[in-house]
């Protein structure tokens, strides 16, 4: 398929319910094959405060639209991407390269906020307090902030849309989001469903271009945007929630991890293999919740490892669009090289190379296995965005909870065990926003998604992910 056949092609910004061309152009490829996509418009600083205005213009009315009208809408552009979900699925793998089955899931879990959010508009409910005295009441009713201004990443280009955009807009805030230059389709194709969806102009806004420094400083520092909020690296969300203090910007920071994939010696194996690939390899390993080490009971170490290991050389590495690839590239060469470095340290410091690690160049990097790891290595501290597994053995709870807590990340964590004494001590130890007990694949709507510690702050999903949208009024009333 070329993108350029479908309808949802659009490589223009969306601002103001219209499509915006540059100037100038950017690039687009195929991260199977490197061929050109796309020329998408570039948008300078201008494009970007055009949106923040559109978006300033159009809150009023879509703030004071009853909660089931806003819902109604939402329900309806949840409708349009599942009816078109085989196509999205193909713009996404095409630039983004993850398998076509993977895409089809990305598309289904993205639409799922929209339909969560849909329903969770109605809900947005307040408080009555007992008051003091006779003559007074208290009531906290919830409003909506405002502008919302968002940057999302590349690794999940449609989801990690949704799950703003939908609690934002829920909520009765408008929405202006830049999307990763590398992945821009998937973000427009959503704006133009949004569109058919009914929904109104200067609501959601969706603005591509390369100088993000650029264009994120308006989102951070423009005082008509109320609430910021960036999935990405630890490093860029550190500059950008210092940009957004100048304004005293309401923040919501979803940025790295360094999960633990802890495994007793009571769990079940088979279990614990099925459930590492899944949080090894979803997305070749570049997920923020991916497990990025492994910490095998030195009992069980052998057996677990084993196992892995036949299931990894299973994995079948190729273009996204063939129907028998289970892993795709990644997001670029550079990137493989970074993982590559890492591996190839590893090795250097003592770790044992069991499967993979042979790389040259370009941006396929072979599904790896490493034993023999150990915590001072600089892949144990890393966030490795690329599919390799790490094994490190313990001995005992009290090591294993040290090892899993000895990062400043603190997004997603998982252990297997069947001991129920022991699941809850240990859930209880660590310092995870998320824990994957006995399970590999946590994400979920209906659940909240954030970290602690250096991984960020704010939930997105559940009903937790409205409250970054929305401010609380406390009235008090005299006199009655
Ligand atoms: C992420 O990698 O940031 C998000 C992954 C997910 O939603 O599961």
């Amino acid at each position: 398929m070329q993108p350029t056949t479908s309808d949802l092609f659009k490589p223009a910004s969306f601002i103001g319910g219209e499509w915006i061309t540059s100037n100038t152009t950017f690039a687009v490829t195929n991260k199977a094959t490197g061929e050109l996509l796309a020329d998408v418009a570039d948008a300078s600083q201008a494009h970007m405060t055009q949106a923040v205005q559109a978006a300033k213009s159009a809150f009023a009315s879509w703030a004071a639209l009853p909660a089931p009208n806003r819902a109604q809408l939402l329900r309806k552009w949840y409708e349009l991407m599942i009816a078109k979900r085989d196509e999205l699925a193909e713009l996404l793998t095409l630039e983004q390269g993850k398998p076509l089955a993977e895409a089809k899931g990305e598309i289904t879990y993205g639409a799922g906020y929209i339909e969560w959010f849909a329903e969770e508009a109605r809900r947005l409910d307040g408080d009555i307090i007992p008051a003091n005295s006779t003559g007074q009441r208290i009531h906290v009713t919830r409003h909506p902030v405002g502008v919302v201004g968002a940057i999302t990443p590349w690794n999940f280009p449609n989801a990690m849309i949704t799950r703003k955009a939908a609690a934002a807009l829920a909520a009765g805030c408008t929405f202006v989001v830049k999307p990763a230059r590398e992945t821009p389709l998937s973000a427009l194709a959503l704006a133009a469903l949004a569109k058919e969806a009914g929904i109104p102009a200067g609501v959601i806004n969706v603005v591509t271009g390369t100088d993000s420094k650029a264009l994120g400083k308006v989102l951070t520092e423009s005082p008509d945007v109320a609430k910021f909020s960036f999935t990405g690296s630890t490093r860029v969300g550190k500059l950008l929630a210092a940009d957004c203090t100048s304004t005293m910007k309401r923040v919501s920071m979803e940025l790295g991890g360094n999960a633990p994939f802890v495994v007793f010696d009571d769990a079940d194996i088979d279990a614990a293999v099925n459930g590492a690939m899944l949080a090894k390899f979803r997305n070749a390993g570049q997920t923020c919740v991916c497990a990025n080490r492994f910490l095998i009971h030195q009992d069980v170490e052998e057996q677990f490892t084993a196992r892995l290991t036949a299931k990894i050389t299973e994995l079948k590495m190729g273009n996204g669009m063939d129907s028998d690839t289970t892993i795709g590239p990644l997001i670029t060469p550079n990137a493989a090289e970074n993982v590559h470095k890492l591996v190839t340290a590893a090795i250097e410091q003592g770790a044992l190379l069991r499967v993979g690690g042979n790389w040259t160049a370009g941006n396929f990097y072979p599904p790896t296995l490493l034993t023999g790891v150990s915590p001072d290595m600089d892949i144990v501290s890393e966030e490795i965005f690329g599919p390799v597994v790490t094994i490190m053995t313990f001995s005992d709870d009290a090591e294993a909870a040290v090892l899993a807590n000895a990062t400043e990340y603190g997004l997603a964590s998982y252990f297997y065990s069947q001991n129920i004494g022991r699941i809850h001590r240990f859930a209880d130890a660590l310092q995870f926003g998320m824990v994957g007990i006995n399970e590999g694949a946590i994400s979920n709507p209906a659940a909240p998604f954030g970290g602690v510690k250096e991984s960020g702050y704010g939930r997105e999903g559940s009903k937790y992910g409205l409250d970054d949208y929305s401010f609380i009024q406390y009235r008090c009333l005299g006199g009655i």
